[in-house]
């Protein structure tokens, strides 16, 4: 038994709660874990509302929230390759395990093993942002010098992309409000408030050409003002907000793959993609940790320390 957090049917905060719940027994192509560390996402609040159908493989209520964590090998369910029991691991819940909880299963083919060097807290933040930004920067395929504007930079992922578009050697600027402006100097940024100036004034001034290529994380109103600034369109990629077709861009394409986690730590090792944790709290808190990402205004990553 061990102790989870998670909701008892879908809806707002307010179906959120405590329980105990068996260790789960790893199926086919999974492995049980003791979970270390687990992220926090706006994935995990949408699935909590009903929004996605799919994503959290159907489990009876109460299911757990969350869909990546960092922890150790408790067991292994038949078809595992690659991941041994006692081996510190990192990866996704994407069968519905969840993972603000003491122990959760994880898929295989999703999960990787944590290099050394890495903590536990850096590698639970990879899985989601960590290879968003991976696959976001891939898909622009961008030389370095070129231009990138990344809007809404001063979130989980947002900061990723522009530690490693800085890495790549991109000249990157981002949009955020006041809040957001240290983190994002920090990594290289030239940061434009979106509170107190006018965006495409900002950056029109700041890059007169137009943009190489924009990563898109906060969507809505905020992508239809930037969009119009790349200098084409297709070289919009959103990562949250499926209508960017509409606008000629693309929807960033996900690779969940062990590969791709094994590439992202690396990059973390390198110090290319170090992740800003801006906060860690325990298991007990989980509903304060939720809540600042189901805020919308987010800083850098917020994570669940749980053993
Ligand atoms: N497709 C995928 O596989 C995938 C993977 C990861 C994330 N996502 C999606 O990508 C989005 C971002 O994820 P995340 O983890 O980075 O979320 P997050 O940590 O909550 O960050 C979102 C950031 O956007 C900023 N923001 C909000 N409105 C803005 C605006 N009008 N202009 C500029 N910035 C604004 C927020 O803070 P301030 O407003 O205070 O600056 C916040 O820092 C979410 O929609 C998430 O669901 C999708």
């Amino acid at each position: 038994m061990g102790q989870a957090w998670g909701f008892g049917r879908y809806g707002g905060p307010e179906v959120q709660e405590f329980f105990e719940r068996p260790d789960p027994v790893p199926a086919r192509g999974e492995v049980l874990i003791r979970v270390e560390v687990a992220g926090v996402n706006p994935l995990d609040h949408i699935l909590r509302a009903g929004l996605v159908d799919g994503l959290d493989g159907g489990r009876p209520f109460p299911r757990v929230l969350g869909m990546e964590a960092a922890g150790t090998v408790l067991a292994r369910g038949e078809d595992v390759d690659g991941l041994e029991v006692g081996d510190a691991v990192f990866g996704f819940a994407l069968t519905g395990g969840g993972t603000y909880a003491e122990t959760t299963v994880l898929s295989a083919p999703h999960t990787a093993r944590v290099p050394d060097g890495l903590t536990a807290t850096v590698a639970a933040t990879l899985p989601v942002a960590g290879t968003t930004a991976v696959d976001a920067l891939d898909q622009l395929g961008l030389p370095a010098g070129a231009t990138v504007l990344v809007n809404g930079v001063g979130g989980g992922v947002g900061l990723a992309v522009a530690r490693l578009a800085v890495g790549r050697g991109l000249r990157v600027i981002g949009t955020g409000s006041t809040a957001k402006r240290e983190h994002a100097e920090a990594v290289g940024v030239r940061f434009v408030d979106y509170t107190a100036e006018d965006v495409t004034a900002a950056a029109r001034e700041l890059v007169p050409d137009g943009f190489d290529g924009i990563v898109d994380l906060a969507g809505g109103a905020s992508l239809r003002t930037v969009a119009p600034l790349a200098r084409n369109p297709r070289d919009v990629i959103s990562v949250g907000d499926m209508s960017v077709p509409e606008l000629g861009g693309r929807f960033v394409e996900r690779r969940t793959d062990r590969r791709n986690l094994e590439r992202a730590a690396r990059l973390a090792l390198d110090g290319l993609l170090t992740p800003v944790i801006t906060a860690v709290h325990p298991l007990s808190d989980a509903p304060a940790a939720l809540a600042t990402v189901e805020s919308g205004h987010a800083s850098g990553k917020v994570v669940i320390k749980v053993a």
